[in-house]
């Protein structure tokens, strides 16, 4: 199993090979969510904390299923209501809830990199849940398990990336962990939301596309976007109405994708704004999929990093 790692800060910083192996772990791990006794042993005596700095409902819920299908012991933070509202610092928090003698720590934070700065003097696993607009790796790889589960390999695949691609971790983590996988991006968007040198992320880059239609012609996928106004300083289109006449992911605009092409959410999805009802709701639409690998993929992170390795007792 070539991944011996400590932390998950982001897919960057991972080879090919390792995010192979977390698929792979998390397509072992999804058919435990079927059982009716939905357990297994495999991070008994494991403590993990989960601190969320910033409101989660699919990533939260599902890293909390996660730990409790893996028999790990966990306790959840939010930072309302917690001392942070007294001035402690990010630092302070988790020095303490790490003397607590927790194991590994799951963290959705604003700050771009703050579980890389973390990792510096934690002896606790990190798992990054989100930080800023840098990277969301679990919500990557449940994307990527939803699409090998259909297409078995990523040579060749197309994927259309399509919103506020400047202030989407998840766009980043895709786009990193597609590439290294052999999959072609692009990425469509208004101007004022694509990051400067959009071109080069990733490895080999990405094409840029500004017409939606056009950007989807060829696409085997698309992954919509959440237009994230909590994170622009100001406004970078003239209206909401405006963003979907020009951006939105309707009926009429996915008939200009092939009639193979599936479309993805990360969730939560303002409907009426990147994506029209019909799209949302269509036969084409592997949303509450994603969903359900997510818990898979943090089954497999967890266990992973823990230095489980997948043999016949794991599973039972
Ligand atoms: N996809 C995602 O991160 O959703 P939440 O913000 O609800 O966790």
């Amino acid at each position: 199993m070539p991944f011996n790692r400590k932390h998950l800060l982001g897919l960057e910083e991972l080879s090919a090979e390792e995010i192979t192996a977390i698929l792979d772990a998390a397509d072992t791990f999804k058919e435990i969510s079927e059982r009716p006794i939905k357990k297994v042993p495999a991070l008994r005596g494991k403590t993990i904390a989960n601190l969320f700095y910033e409101p989660s409902t699919r990533t939260r819920l599902s890293f909390e299923l996660a730990e409790k299908r893996l028999s790990a012991d966990s306790v959840s933070f939010s930072k309302q209501g917690s001392s942070v509202s007294k001035g402690e610092t990010l630092r302070d928090t988790v020095e303490n809830i790490q003397a607590m003698k927790v194991d590994m720590v799951v963290m959705r934070h604003q700050s771009s990199g703050a579980h890389r700065f973390l990792a510096n003097f934690l002896d606790a696993s990190i798992i990054n849940a989100g930080d800023g607009q840098h990277e969301h790796p679990t919500q990557a790889l449940l994307d990527m398990m939803t699409l090998r589960q259909r297409w078995k390999t990523f040579a060749g695949k197309r994927v259309t990336i399509i919103g506020d691609i400047m202030h989407s971790r998840v766009a980043r983590s895709n786009i990193w962990g597609l590439t290294k996988l052999g999959a072609s991006v692009t990425v469509c968007g208004p101007a004022t939301m694509m990051p400067a040198s959009v071109e080069s992320l990733g490895e080999g880059g990405v094409t840029v596309e500004h017409d939606v239609r056009a950007a989807i012609a060829e696409a085997d996928a698309i992954n919509i976007l959440r237009v994230q106004l909590e994170r622009q300083k100001g406004r970078l289109f003239p209206s909401m109405r405006e963003y979907f006449d020009v951006f939105g992911v309707t009926a009429e605009v996915l008939s200009h994708a092939p009639e193979h092409c599936i479309v993805m959410h990360p969730g939560p999805m303002n409907r009426g704004v990147e994506i029209g009802q019909e799209v949302a709701d269509g036969d084409r639409a592997v949303i509450l999929e994603q969903v359900t690998n997510g818990v898979a993929v943090r089954m497999a992170v967890l266990f992973l990093l823990a230095g489980g390795s997948l043999d016949a007792g794991t599973l039972q």
